[in-house]
């Protein structure tokens, strides 16, 4: 606390990410990552980026990794916005769309930096109630509202809400930007792009940290009507001309040339995260069905708070969030590779034990 601050700043309650813990061997499943390094192609376009160029500022507009983003999903480059991370692309949002006379919505259980942000901007929000399923339910969100984003498959249940009732909500509320955050939904989920032709007032947001393997690099994007990137080009352009740099945006182009990898990685996520489900239902866990990289599960006697603690001793670190007390039992796991998910197994047998 300083008097030095400006006044918003004593009123901040900021976003904490998962642990990056410097542990040795740590099997770390407890930040959504993925298990596979990125495609070869990538590393080599970041070599080859490694230039006497980097004297020169990158692209402001991006335009290379835009015009490959555009191709990728059949848009045009002016339905393309590009920020460092999903997380960045998401500030943007919040603040260039988001922010009316009429709340916010998203749901009560989601992903926790949408409060932060609203906190940052000054904008009020409702969080809707998932039903007793943990699922979003549509018709909760048939009320005036400034704007709804949710996660899809939503974290950290990591349940796919199908395309069919994304529609539904958007023929029933055109008066206000519908985000829908698909962080994940290359592991399973139907995406809402497809839609974007048909509904104006729809964004939806990509990151590569999670399909494609680069956390590290920080990219991330929206896509939606050119009317909704406009609002937030001019934003971006009030904030940092170049939040995408040159190893990033050779990164990123590199990363959706290499097609092969993307569906061999991700379909060895999937098929993982299949078998650990089973492995993990035979120990006495109770698993929401996941459209993502991660799985939210509870056991049937002992507290997820102490499973975690435990788990921690081995040295295999998974997310537990204390709120809200409806998910106080769960825990979100990360799908490793198999040695990993392994581990886990092993580490969660030696304290049941089974
Ligand atoms: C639902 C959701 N959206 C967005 C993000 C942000 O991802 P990034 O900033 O790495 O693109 C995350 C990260 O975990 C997430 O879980």
């Amino acid at each position: 606390m300083s008097k030095l601050w400006s006044p918003i700043v004593h009123t901040l309650t900021p976003y904490v990410p998962g642990e990056q813990p410097k542990i040795q061997n740590l099997i770390k499943l407890n930040t959504n990552e993925n298990p596979y390094g990125p495609s070869p192609k990538v590393i080599a376009a970041l070599q080859a980026e490694a230039a006497d160029s980097l004297r020169l500022y990158p692209d402001p507009d991006s335009s290379r990794m835009k015009a490959a983003i555009a191709e990728y999903h059949g848009l045009q480059v002016n339905q393309v916005f590009v920020g460092n991370g999903s997380d960045e692309v998401l500030a943007h949002v919040f603040q260039a769309l988001l922010k009316h006379d009429s709340p916010l919505l998203f749901p009560d259980i989601t992903y926790s930096f949408y409060p932060v942000y609203c906190g940052l901007y000054g904008i009020q929000y409702e969080t809707v109630p998932l039903n007793d399923q943990f699922e979003i339910d549509i018709d909760d969100y048939s009320r005036p509202n400034g704007g709804i984003i949710f996660p899809n498959p939503n974290a950290p249940t990591g349940i796919p809400l199908p395309l069919a009732e994304i529609e539904r909500l958007l023929q029933a509320n055109k008066d206000s930007v519908v985000v829908v955050d698909e962080a994940y939904v290359d592991f399973g989920t139907e995406s809402a792009v497809a839609l974007i032709k048909s509904y104006p007032n729809l964004l939806v947001t990509h990151t590569y940290s999670k399909s494609r393997s680069l956390a590290g690099l920080r990219v991330g994007y929206a896509v939606g009507d050119a009317n909704l990137i406009e609002a937030l080009i001019r934003v971006k352009d009030s904030f940092n001309s170049y939040p995408i740099d040159r190893f990033a945006e050779a990164g990123a182009v590199a990363a959706l040339q290499d097609e092969a990898y993307f569906q061999q990685t991700r379909q060895q996520v999937i098929a993982s995260r299949e078998q650990l489900v089973t492995q993990m239902q035979s120990l006495g866990f109770d698993i929401l069905p996941s459209g993502a990289n991660f799985i939210f599960a509870r056991h049937s006697q002992q507290p997820g708070e102490e499973i975690a603690a435990k788990l921690r001793e081995h040295a295999v670190l998974v997310r537990h969030f204390k709120k809200p007390a409806r998910i106080a039992d769960f825990l979100r796991i990360t799908v490793g590779n198999n040695m990993q998910n392994d581990a886990l197994i092993q580490a969660l047998k030696s304290y049941l034990s089974i």
